[in-house]
């Protein structure tokens, strides 16, 4: 590190951790704060049970949140994940649904004994096969170039809705016009067409009559996301919004390209269901204690070595979506500061603690060369990301943090003590909540913050 270098990192710790506003936590928006899988699903699950409804409010099938009760392992898609607990669960219209996806999660969930209580937005837009179709062609004509999507027709279906030649579920209820479906149609056909010079292979009534069965489900109604929710916070009730990927993951903060194509920083929770910004009030952003990236683009801490290696065994860093193994490395602490803002997140949750036992010492990324001159600063441009070289740090790791249903903040190691304080002073935000396992139980409320109150939950 240059001496320059120390000075920079020094200031940054010398500015604290900004006083927290907090005072309620009626509704709260959980975000993931890196490139998605920060354990988003399982705070949802652990905190949803002293809230009265869940919603997602953007993304779609691409997400893959998984939730472990016990021996019980589940796994979600488009169902907001506190419908284990049997909540009300709310697709926001911010979301694009994939009925098919969605009516297979219905019935895993309810011959898992899950009773399902869903309202989706009307004004949702849907994700047909043709869109699946397009995202396959599209990442095979960018060769090199590829994202790396999920396959399972995000881009597409978001490209349409913001180009409105999109379909939604309004636009195919019983009373609506078909029109709106037969342009649809017709545009994507002539995209197929002009990708792969060929016609599309798969049958899009087929999604119509998906989307059918969904609206005729005892399970399902169909309204206005927005309405709903304002009503039930207005009468006390309180809402928890799931966020699906995560900040680096943002189309418009994230590392465009490599970027998934919604906003999934917590002010797409107001837009992606129709509530007032001003009415949802707090976030908490996830953070795993080191990096991990599934898809293409930089990432400046990824280690190609045996430490790597290591994380993604004991982590089991494999997507839960595509199954594809995750690159891992060091925690970047430059990038949650930038994640820590653009959320306007004053707690956070660090997950997968315990994948870091026995690594010793532990490094982390304080600041990024880049053209030779030290930064803090998150590059625009993703060919000049991938260039940036990270500035690290080190601590003292730990062998072994205590499990079961007693653990204790006080009696956690020294050295992980250090680390979260570490985190918190760089990323100007207050640990609040520990995550030491997948289990609902893993999980440590940090004495003296607003979270304490969920500790039973
Ligand atoms: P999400 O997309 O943010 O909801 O995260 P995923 O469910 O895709 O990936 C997180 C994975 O880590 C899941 O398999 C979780 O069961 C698991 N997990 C969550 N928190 C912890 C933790 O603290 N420790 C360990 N070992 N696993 C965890
Ligand atoms: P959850 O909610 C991790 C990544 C893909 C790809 C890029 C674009 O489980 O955290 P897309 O299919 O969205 O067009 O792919 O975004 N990606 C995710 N990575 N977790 C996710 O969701 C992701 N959703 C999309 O791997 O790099
Ligand atoms: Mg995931």
């Amino acid at each position: 590190m240059t001496s320059k270098g120390v000075i920079a990192v020094t200031s940054v710790i010398n500015e604290g951790i900004p006083a927290p506003t907090v005072v309620t936590l009626q509704n709260l928006v959980v975000i993931g704060l890196q490139w998605g899988d920060e354990g988003k699903g399982k705070l949802v699950d652990v905190l949803s049970g002293s809230f009265d409804i869940v919603t997602r409010f953007q993304g779609g099938s691409n997400a893959g949140h998984t939730v472990k009760v016990g021996d019980d392992i589940y796994k979600f898609r488009i169902i907001p994940t506190g419908a284990v607990r049997g909540k009300k669960a709310v697709i926001g219209n911010g979301v694009v649904l994939d009925p098919n996806v969605l009516l297979e999660e219905i019935k895993k969930l309810e011959s898992a004994g899950v009773n399902v209580d869903l309202l989706i937005s009307d004004r949702a837009h849907i994700i047909t096969l043709y869109h699946i179709e397009i995202d396959g062609l599209q990442e095979l004509s960018k060769g090199e170039r590829k994202v790396g999507t999920t396959k399972r027709g995000i881009g597409p279906t978001y490209s349409d809705k913001i180009s409105r030649s999109g379909v939604r579920i309004c636009d195919l209820l019983e009373t609506s016009d078909a029109n709106q479906w037969s342009l649809a149609k017709e545009s994507l056909i002539k995209r197929i067409e002009s990708l792969h010079d060929s016609t599309p292979q798969s049958d899009p009534e087929e999604t119509v009559s998906a989307i059918r069965k969904l609206i005729a489900s005892p399970n399902c109604r169909i309204g206005d996301s927005g309405e709903f929710l304002d009503a039930e916070i207005e009468k006390g009730k309180r809402v928890i919004f799931e966020g699906a990927q995560g900040a680096l993951l943002d189309i418009d903060h994230g590392t465009y390209p490599f970027v998934t194509s919604s906003n999934c920083v917590s002010a797409a929770a107001a837009t992606g269901t129709g509530v007032s910004p001003f009415k949802i009030g707090n976030a908490l952003g996830i953070c795993k204690a080191y990096m991990t990236r599934v898809g293409a683009g930089p990432f400046p801490t990824e280690l190609d070595d045996i430490i790597g290696e290591r994380i993604r065994e004991l982590g089991k860093e494999f997507g839960t979506v595509t199954g594809r193994p995750r690159r891992c490395g060091w925690l970047d602490l430059v990038a949650l500061r930038y994640a820590v803002r653009i959320n306007g997140v004053q707690h956070l949750a660090i997950t997968k603690l315990d994948v870091l036992n026995g690594i010793n010492p532990l490094k982390f990324c304080v600041a990024y060369i880049q053209d030779g001159v030290e930064t803090t600063s998150l590059p625009a441009n993703a060919e000049t990301y991938s260039r940036v070289e990270p500035v690290y740090r080190e601590v003292s790791g730990w062998d072994e943090i205590p499990t079961g249903q007693s653990i204790d903040y006080a009696n956690l190691p020294q050295s992980l003590q250090e680390y979260l304080s570490i985190i918190e002073a760089f990323s100007k935000a207050k640990v609040a909540i520990l995550s030491i396992g997948p289990d609902r139980v893993d999980t440590i409320m940090v004495p003296g913050t607003p979270f304490e109150e969920f500790k039973d939950a």
